[in-house]
């Protein structure tokens, strides 16, 4: 028996603006059918402007915490928030959200790994309470992706949505439901331009200099991202789970970042696991890259399709390139409180 950071609450927000496919194709040179059968998506939501990802992270971060039944005097050592659309280039939007969510004086940090965001944060938690020194911790995983998409470029404006997700973890040990026992982080720098906004950075500044009006929206070359998130969704799941000493046969559910139901399939089949360990709800969310997986947690959790001792993995792949992959024993969560139940496929 061992030290490890253990689940004990979980959170989700949408914002309420629901964009569906046909929505979309009034405008774009698109169809529901091309989507839907591309991606599995159908609809996402975007923030309306003015809303940022800290709004939605706060959200989050409060139906997480009472989730875990914490309430408004609720102490809490660190708040990890995973984003790639921060409110500002500086400061970082942790702290402003730990201070909305009333947590006085916690550590708190971005942390920018895109769409494996949120597994990199959780791996980070996990070891600030490892290490003890951290007794709990919020991690949070919020996007506001509409903010950066060019919406006139159909290859990546159908894909992405907004949201966020958080969890609540705190010291436990690693035989309990709730424990994270197993992780593996990775990346590939060498891929970077695959994925990337860009302009707005050091590379190619904000002031002095007018960047190509392109470079100041998010690129994906949509190709030789599927092929390596397979790749590196599976390795990464396998590593996670082998760390566990988990058999892949008694994984119950396999909870991938959610950018696309081909990839999700995939994954599932070169793991060797039956369909129906496969967790997805990008049809009604899309990608909404590190709130994804706190996401379909929460709204599977929220639907009762996982109970208490289930071995879940969660495995995520995004720009940089980066990849991860956690082992979750799954704990016996009380509420979870997103903004309506779905059924979850
Ligand atoms: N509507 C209609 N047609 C379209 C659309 C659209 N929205 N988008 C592209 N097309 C067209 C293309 O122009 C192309 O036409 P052509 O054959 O005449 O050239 C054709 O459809 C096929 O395009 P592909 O890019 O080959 O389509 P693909 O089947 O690869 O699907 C997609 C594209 C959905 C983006 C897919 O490649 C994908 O999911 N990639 C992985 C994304 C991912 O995993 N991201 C994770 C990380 S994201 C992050 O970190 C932020």
């Amino acid at each position: 028996m061992g030290t490890a950071a253990v689940l004990t609450g979980l959170g989700a927000h949408l914002p309420p603006r629901r964009v569906t496919n046909a929505d979309l194709a009034e405008r774009l040179d698109t169809s529901d059918e091309w989507i839907a059968s591309r991606t599995g998506i159908r609809e996402r939501r975007w923030a309306d402007p003015g809303v940022s990802t800290g709004d939605l992270a706060t959200e989050a971060g409060l139906r997480a915490l009472k989730s875990a039944g914490l309430g408004d005097d609720a102490r809490i050592d660190l708040v990890v928030l995973a984003t790639t659309t921060p409110d500002h280039p500086c400061p970082a939007t942790a702290p402003e959200v730990a201070s909305r969510i009333g947590l006085v004086d916690a550590a708190a940090y971005d942390l920018a790994a895109v769409c494996s965001g949120f597994v990199y944060a959780l791996e980070a938690a996990s070891n600030a309470i490892r290490a003890g020194r951290a007794a709990n911790a919020l991690v949070i995983g919020a996007e506001t992706y509409s903010t950066i998409l060019d919406h006139t470029d159909r290859t990546t404006a159908v894909i992405f949505g907004d949201g966020a997700g958080a969890a609540v973890l705190r010291a436990g040990d690693d035989t309990e439901p709730g424990a994270l026992t197993g992780f593996d982080l990775g990346s590939d720098g060498t891929r970077r331009d695959c994925i990337t906004v860009p302009a707005g950075g050091s590379r190619q500044r904000a002031a002095g200099g007018e960047p190509a009006e392109a470079d100041r929206y998010f690129q994906m070359r949509g190709k030789e991202v599927f092929t390596a998130a397979v790749a590196h969704m599976t390795a990464s799941a396998r590593a996670a789970a082998a760390r566990a000493g988990w058999p892949l046969g008694t994984v119950a559910h396999v909870v991938g970042h959610q950018a696309n139901l081909r990839i999700l399939r995939a994954v599932g089949e070169q793991l060797g696991l039956d369909p129906g360990t496969v967790v997805s709800n990008l049809d009604r969310v899309g990608n909404t890259s590190a709130a994804s997986i706190p996401l379909a947690l929460a709204d599977a959790a929220a639907a009762g399709r996982f109970a208490a001792g289930d071995r879940v993995l969660l495995t995520a792949f995004g720009g940089g390139f980066t990849w991860g992959a956690a082992a979750l024993t799954w704990p016996d969560l009380a509420a979870v409180t997103t903004d309506e139940r779905s059924p979850i496929r």
